[in-house]
């Protein structure tokens, strides 16, 4: 058997992040986010600006209904414009998390002061980014997010071809997308 690179390297894997609408409002800081994500060595598979209406931060969040912060949570995560992305890594569930820090920003500066939260984050509301918990949450809140892409379809056809680096980045659209071939 002859063993290729691509053969050797481990299948990408697909997570939703979201800049929430504290870092959006202010361009700088989302330009040096979306940095942040490629640097990282993320691929950015889609990107989406989107504003939310208050039942879908409702349905979105529906699992912490009840939370003591659950109505602050609804009303700040539909207060504004927000960016959504598929990331594709190696472990990019986990990677994208790390890079995130922990949920609440005092926290994530004293453990981890080079993660996101700690750099951005202003409050255990406002902190900046979201990211899935589990393949199984990545799955579920891309067809949130992108209910026009076909996760298993992409899987299929498209992850070889970005695993194996068939990618350009394209500036206007800031995402990655196939070579193409002349
Ligand atoms: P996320 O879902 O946003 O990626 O963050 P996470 O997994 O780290 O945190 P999770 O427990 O799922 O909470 C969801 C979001 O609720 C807000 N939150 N506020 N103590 C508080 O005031 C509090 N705790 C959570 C945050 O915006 C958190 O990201
Ligand atoms: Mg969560």
């Amino acid at each position: 058997m002859i063993l290729t690179a691509r053969s050797l390297s481990k299948v990408l894997q697909l997570t939703l992040a979201v800049i929430k609408p504290d870092a959006v409002a202010h361009p700088v800081m989302l330009e040096a986010l979306h940095q942040r994500i490629l640097e990282d060595n993320f691929t950015i598979v889609r990107c989406k600006d989107l504003v939310w209406r208050r039942q879908d931060s409702e349905r979105f969040y529906a699992e912490h209904s009840g939370r003591f912060f659950y109505q602050r949570l609804v009303e700040f995560m539909s207060s504004g414009p927000m960016r959504a992305y598929i990331l594709a890594r190696e472990d990019a569930v986990r990677h994208w998390r790390e890079l995130m820090g922990p949920t609440k920003v005092f926290r994530a500066r004293f453990t981890s002061p080079a993660s996101i939260r700690a750099q951005f984050g202003l409050t255990d509301t406002r902190n900046t980014t979201h990211g899935s918990d589990s393949v199984e949450s990545a799955q579920r809140e891309i067809r949130f997010f992108f209910p026009e892409f076909h996760e298993e379809e992409w899987m299929e056809k498209e992850e070889p071809l970005f695993r194996s680096g068939q990618i350009q980045y394209d500036d206007q659209k800031r995402i990655h997308t196939l070579l193409t071939r002349s």
